[in-house]
């Protein structure tokens, strides 16, 4: 929340990018895997088809692409870049960062690069970041990307989960820009004693990989999804009213809500709950499942490119994610029409050096 607005710069959206891998899992392949249906994933999640990364491709690969197309939509240098905030729960491996892979392959070389874990919600997290170092004046470019590979750590024998999760990354370039304007409040929140409900039990400190948990399918993620399912809605409703108070703003007032895409049936009562009609209402886990951190931004870059989002237009976001967290963000969006088709390619459909 911003106590004193008068002493900070503000910060605005300058550029979106975003890579989804080109292999389809539909929901008719999934049947052929577990016991399940089309019927049943249409009807209680809302999801058709997710994206799956090849083999040779890890998030650092996805986040890379993602992160080219949101400088160049920006007219961005990488070397301007000073911070590169990268949310993921499934970096290449736990060391080096998946930040600092993103940073050599782009050739960011100014940039301080961190990755930031806070599940589904992390794009929001790192949104609250880089709005925090650029309004302070810390940096004046920063690059947060959500990236996810969560068919690594999906259980393809546990049809509870198995359905729901896809592959992609997403990227925004946050600059400074007017105060009055831009991301106006980001909204964050944990609660650590909802820990259980969403976790991958082994591979770490707590219980380190051994033969015996690879055997027990402990490096898979494991979830309670009917003890998610009324926090989430609770809590982006809740992020979401929040941001709107400090932006001085009313849902009544908001052009396009961006939520987290976990479940159709979690997007839709939070927009009836917040009085938001279809039209106002960003969905596209039809297409993707659930990716995480990497579903807000993957989202805006297809709002962005589409034209959804014209100057002058307010915008809020929301999720919610493992941990738990959650939080929001309200923002006026600043980017012209005509500069978002910069860097335009059709997300998946061609298979880019990833090197
Ligand atoms: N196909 C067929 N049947 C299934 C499947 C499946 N893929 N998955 C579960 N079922 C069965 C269950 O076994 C259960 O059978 P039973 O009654 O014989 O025990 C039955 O369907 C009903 O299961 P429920 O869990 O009650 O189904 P529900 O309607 O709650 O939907 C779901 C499950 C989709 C997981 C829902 O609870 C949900 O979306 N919760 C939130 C989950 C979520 O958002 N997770 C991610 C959030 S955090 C993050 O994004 C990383």
């Amino acid at each position: 929340m911003i106590r004193r607005p008068d002493l900070l710069r503000g910060t605005t959206i300058t550029g979106t990018g975003m890579y989804v891998p080109e292999r389809v899992l539909t929901n008719d392949d999934l049947s052929k895997m577990v016991d399940t249906s089309d019927e049943w994933i249409v009807e209680r999640t809302g999801i058709r088809e997710r994206r799956i990364a090849a083999p040779d491709q890890a998030s650092s690969d996805l986040a890379l692409l993602a992160c080219r197309r949101a400088l160049e939509m920006a007219g961005a240098d990488a070397k301007d870049v000073d911070h590169i905030v990268l949310a993921t729960t499934t970096p290449d491996r736990i060391l080096p960062s998946c930040a600092c892979t993103v940073q050599q392959k782009l050739g960011a070389t100014r940039a301080a690069a961190y990755d930031v874990f806070a599940a589904c919600t992390g794009f929001v997290y790192g949104l609250g970041l880089g709005r925090a170092l650029v309004s302070a004046g810390m940096a004046d470019t920063v690059l947060v990307v959500g990236v996810e590979t969560l068919s690594r750590i999906v259980d393809y024998t546990d049809r509870n989960t198995c359905v729901l999760f896809g592959d992609g990354a997403g990227a925004a370039l946050l600059q400074a820009c007017e105060t009055g304007v831009g991301v106006h409040s980001v909204d964050m929140h944990s609660d650590g004693e909802l820990g259980e409900v969403l976790e991958v039990p082994a591979g770490i400190s707590r219980n380190p990989a051994s033969v015996d948990t690879v055997e027990a399918h402990e490096h898979f993620i494991r979830m309670q999804g009917k003890k998610l399912y009324p926090f989430a809605v609770r809590s982006m409703e809740d992020s979401t009213r929040r941001c709107l108070e400090w932006a001085g703003w009313s849902p009544g007032d908001v052009d396009l809500f961006i939520p987290h895409q976990a479940n159709r049936r979690i997007i839709d009562a939070v927009g009836e709950r917040l009085g938001l009609g279809p039209d106002k209402v960003y969905v596209n886990i039809e297409r993707y499942g659930n990716t995480s951190s990497a579903s807000i931004p993957i989202a805006l870059d297809e709002c962005v490119r589409a034209g959804r989002l014209k100057p002058g237009d307010k915008l809020a976001l929301a999720a919610f994610g493992g941990g738990a967290t959650w939080g929001g963000s309200a923002l006026t969006w600043t980017l012209p029409v005509a500069r978002a088709t910069r860097g335009q390619a059709a997300p998946g459909a061609v298979r880019e050096a990833v090197s």
